[in-house]
């Protein structure tokens, strides 16, 4: 950016033409960031637009007229795309980076599975799209829904823009089942990007930073006929609800598929060893540059669909498939500074401001630091020459410094010892065990300083915690800094504290009576929210989606977890509440007694709870006969290995415990069971076979 006056000094005319060029410039990034999902500046240079933008009209009031951008939070499109919920979720994959670790993958299965070393085991490999994925509901042959990802469990409504796609079928040929979901990646290609991006600066318009967004832009469009007007394509890899799903292998799958006219990528080979899987990834990256479009590396999956669904999932990816991507693309640039940012819970992060460059396609201004001891160990100095790193979707990364290109006179980087925003001393915890300082250092003012609290409510109100529509982060840092929201419960009483808060939100020229009943709307829609979702809103550290589950499905009634959790005090009783809850540390436990200690947290749950109705977690699984029970395995199993045994107790909603106990609801003993089946017999409790257990279960 370059160097401008201060305002004071410039005349009426001046202001006025800057006002004026400002104002279009900020509109134009607005666009690009809420409705083409391709910012083509860093945060901060936004902001340091705005604050100019702000600044001219605070030395010349006349500038403020209606039209003003100041004030208008966002440029977000007042309608929106209808929610879908997915009838089977949409996961994620692990990703692998190195051979050694796809071996290690391959030997995993096996283990889970209890086969030897020498029983066949095949896999599919095939080319990670670099797309944005998307769900295709098939009826009798018919398309009748599309859905993107989104959190997984709920996406948007594309219907529309997915039938303007030439590749998809509108109709399945031959024997496709009454219902089947096919889910794939929707993308761009090399070809059609770069005649897109050249349509798009003859416009005038803004261009795509990348074929990924170019995808995501175009299909996230509410008028349908702009989608239509660009070049997307398919390729479909995966299936969710099916009435019957047409084969029993993956490869099986993706023939059928190929058969109903479905476009499936060419490179997906079957694979009967680790080493041909290698031999696969080396073959696709060596056409990787040729192909057409971007891929970022290649997915293996288990080929056996019986295999497949033994071996389930992990959290929210599959433990049959992986992801091995490709090495990250690197580029060379200078670090112009260093900041500090302050997170959630206090952690400072340093952040890398670079000379922008062009890595991989994308233009880098930021790389993360990671934290103190990374910059000591890298010896990371402001004017340095770096190498930096990005892959896939991953904040780019600073990898080393080119020390013959160090500027004289550059000092050793001093990382603050007090927080950057409120003065509060930072400082790292020593672990009591190890008596290591913890990596991070973190700001000890959490309740008054600024920066955490904003942190919060970004993360309270985010897609998937509370999921307010509207309330991005941009919007909490607006309202944080004019004072009408400083916690969560805020955001409820936001309309009803003041009719004069909607008077001074309008009075704010350019918000518009009509966003501010938008907002009030979308808050009101989240009065009722699953437990689970505000368990995972409030933040507790250690806390995050997979535990707010766990935490929900063990204590069904929040009151419970709270008390729970307040009486946790480590080494105490209490504490043994929470043993019972498979995956769940005494990190966590710690984490959450400390939590529900505070009396400040304490009151702000109550006032939150005085606004918003919790519901029961919903189901993802479908509910099964031994939801919610206590199980006990023993004996030699024959069919499952322990390790399966538990993951499927999970995945049909059950508790797995260690020993029998009046708790205790069923007992799935094998031969050879011992003591604790005497045990179940003396207190009368259920016993099955490892058979019976399979059928209760539904899986025959
Ligand atoms: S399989 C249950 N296969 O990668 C497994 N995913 O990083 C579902 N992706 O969300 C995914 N190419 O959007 C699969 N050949 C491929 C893929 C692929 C791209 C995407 C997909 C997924 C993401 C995970």
């Amino acid at each position: 950016m370059k160097k401008s006056q201060p305002v004071a000094i410039l005349s009426a005319h001046e202001a006025r033409a800057e006002h004026a060029r400002l104002g279009e410039e900020i509109a134009a990034h607005d666009r690009r960031y809420y409705q083409d999902d391709a910012p083509t500046i860093s945060d901060a240079d936004y902001d340091a637009l705005r604050r100019r933008y702000e600044a001219l009209e605070a030395e010349f009031p006349r500038l403020a007229t209606k039209e003003s951008l100041t004030g208008k939070v966002g440029a977000a499109p007042a309608e929106k795309f209808a929610k879908l919920k997915h009838a089977v979720p949409m996961l994620s994959l692990g990703n692998v980076f190195s051979e050694e670790e796809v071996h290690e993958f391959v030997a995993r299965v096996r283990r889970f599975l209890g086969l030897a070393e020498d029983a066949p085991l095949a896999f599919t490999a095939e080319p990670k799209i670099d797309g944005l994925s998307c769900s295709l509901r098939y009826e009798k042959g018919r398309l009748v829904s599309a859905a993107t990802r989104g959190d997984g469990f709920e996406g948007e409504d594309v219907t529309a823009n997915i039938r303007t796609i030439g590749e998809i079928p509108h109709r399945l040929k031959g024997d496709a089942p009454e219902v089947i979901e096919a889910r794939g990646e929707v993308y761009m290609a090399h070809a059609d990007f770069a005649a897109l991006n050249e349509r798009q600066a003859l416009a005038k318009k803004p261009i795509f930073a990348n074929p990924r967004n170019a995808a995501a832009g175009s299909l996230r469009q509410l008028d349908a006929s702009i989608t239509a007007g660009r070049p997307l394509r398919f390729f479909a890899y995966a299936w969710g609800e099916a009435s019957e799903v047409p084969a029993s292998t993956q490869m099986g799958v993706i023939k059928a598929f190929a058969r109903f006219g479905l476009p499936v990528n060419p490179l997906t080979r079957l694979c009967a060893s680790a080493d041909e899987m290698l031999a696969h990834y080396r073959d696709i990256e060596a056409q990787r540059a040729t192909l057409g479009y971007d891929i970022d590396g290649v997915v293996y999956k288990v080929d056996d669909i019986g295999l497949q669904t033994r071996l389930g999932f992990v959290s929210r990816a599959p433990r049959w498939a992986v992801a091995h991507k490709f090495p990250a693309e690197r580029a060379m640039t200078i670090l112009r500074g260093i900041e500090i940012q302050v997170g959630r819970t206090g952690v400072l992060t340093p952040v890398a401001r670079l000379e922008p460059v062009t890595v991989g396609g994308v233009v880098v201004s930021n790389a993360t630091l990671h934290n103190e001891d990374e910059i000591a160990r890298k010896d990371v100095r402001i004017g340095d020459t770096v190498i930096v790193q990005r892959a896939g979707d991953v904040i780019p990364q600073i990898v080393e410094v080119v020390a013959d290109k160090r500027p004289h006179g550059a000092k050793p980087y001093e990382f603050p010892h007090v927080c950057p925003r409120c003065g509060s001393a930072a400082l790292r915890e020593i672990d009591e065990k190890t008596g290591e300082a913890d990596v991070a250092r973190r700001c000890t003012g959490s309740l008054i300083c600024p920066a955490q609290a904003v942190e919060r409510l970004k993360h309270f109100a985010s897609r998937n915690a509370m999921d307010i529509e509207g309330l991005g982060d941009k919007q909490i840092e607006y309202f944080y800094e004019q004072g009408l929201i400083k916690t969560a419960s805020d955001i409820f009483t936001l309309e009803r504290r003041d009719a004069a808060s909607l008077t001074k939100l309008k009075n704010r020229e350019g918000f518009g009576e009509t966003s501010v009943r938008n907002l009030f709307k979308a808050i009101d829609e989240r009065r009722r929210v699953p437990i689970n979702r505000f368990i995972y809103a409030l933040g507790v550290r250690h806390v995050g989606e997979t535990n707010a589950r766990r935490l929900a499905r063990h204590f069904v009634d929040f009151e419970q977890l709270r008390a729970a959790a307040s009486a946790a005090e480590p080494g105490g009783e209490a504490y043994a509440v929470f043993d019972a809850i498979d995956g769940l540390g005494p990190v966590v436990v710690e984490a959450l007694h400390d939590f529900f200690a505070e009396p400040h947290n304490e009151r702000e749950i109550d006032a939150l709870l005085r606004e918003v109705t919790l519901e029961p977690m919903p189901e993802i699984e479908y509910s099964s006969p031994v939801a919610g029970k206590t199980v006990v395995f023993t004996g030699a199993l024959e069919r499952l290995t322990r390790d399966e045994a538990k993951a499927q107790a999970e995945r049909f909603g059950a508790k797995i415990a260690g020993s029998v106990s009046k708790k205790t609801d069923l007992v799935v003993a094998g031969p050879g069971a011992g003591s604790k089946l005497t045990k179940a017999r003396e207190l009368g409790i259920e016993v099955i076979s490892e058979d019976e257990w399979f059928a209760r279960t539904g899986q025959g």
